[in-house]
């Protein structure tokens, strides 16, 4: 069974949802090794608690330098020998260190459909440019800030009544159906990255 990587800043619901998805038997031939959080409270690592799996808190205070940061994540990750690491509202941008440390490994969800919106806030931009649909993006993490190859999309309407909260729910629907697509795909292997696009094999 491949092993995941988990880490997350916050809430944890995409996490949440993985997991529940393993555990019913929908996503097979991965578990969830640990969940790493740079925040210290984050409530995702009380929902990995509860399930009894494992936590890892690396807080970027901790160490003098972003460097040290991302070595001490990186150790971790390596000590574990874990195949996948899935960034689910890990809201610190990693650096070349790391990324290179876990080639066409990482996997990373945004609430846009790329590349529209990268960033921060992104259900607020597509509100604000007024565009009709929005959703979300689950794609392979490259040195280009939500640029790396797409492995799943889902389209998502924008309402006339919508605000952030209510589109950001929506969306948010759609990334925990995306995301477990995407890493059945990943974990089964039968795909290729040619150039930007990922094909299925
Ligand atoms: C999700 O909407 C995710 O797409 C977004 O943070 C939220 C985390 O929610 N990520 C980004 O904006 C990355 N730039 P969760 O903690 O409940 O999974």
């Amino acid at each position: 069974s491949k092993k995941l990587a988990v880490m997350l800043s916050g809430r944890g619901s995409n996490f949440v949802a993985i997991a529940e998805t393993i555990a019913s038997g929908a996503l097979q031939g991965c578990h969830i090794d640990v969940v790493l959080s740079d925040k210290p409270d984050a409530p995702g690592l009380e929902e990995a608690r509860r399930r009894g799996i494992d936590t890892m808190v690396c807080a970027r205070r901790q160490y003098a330098s972003k460097q040290e940061w991302e070595q001490a994540m990186i150790d971790g990750l390596q000590a574990r020998n874990v195949d996948f690491i899935i960034l689910a509202g890990f809201m610190r941008i990693l650096g070349e260190g790391f990324i290179n440390a876990f080639p066409r490994r990482i996997l990373n969800i945004h609430p846009s459909l790329l590349p529209s919106f990268i960033g921060l806030d992104a259900q607020q931009q597509a509100l604000d440019y007024g565009v009709r649909y929005s959703g979300c993006t689950v794609h392979f993490v490259t040195n280009d800030l939500d640029a790396g190859p797409i492995i799943v999309q889902k389209v998502v309407p924008v309402l006339p009544a919508d605000d952030a909260a209510a589109l950001s729910r929506r969306i948010l629907e759609q990334e925990h159906v995306a995301y477990s697509e995407a890493i059945a795909l990943v974990v089964a292997g039968k795909y290729e990255i040619q150039g930007r696009r990922v094909l299925l094999k």
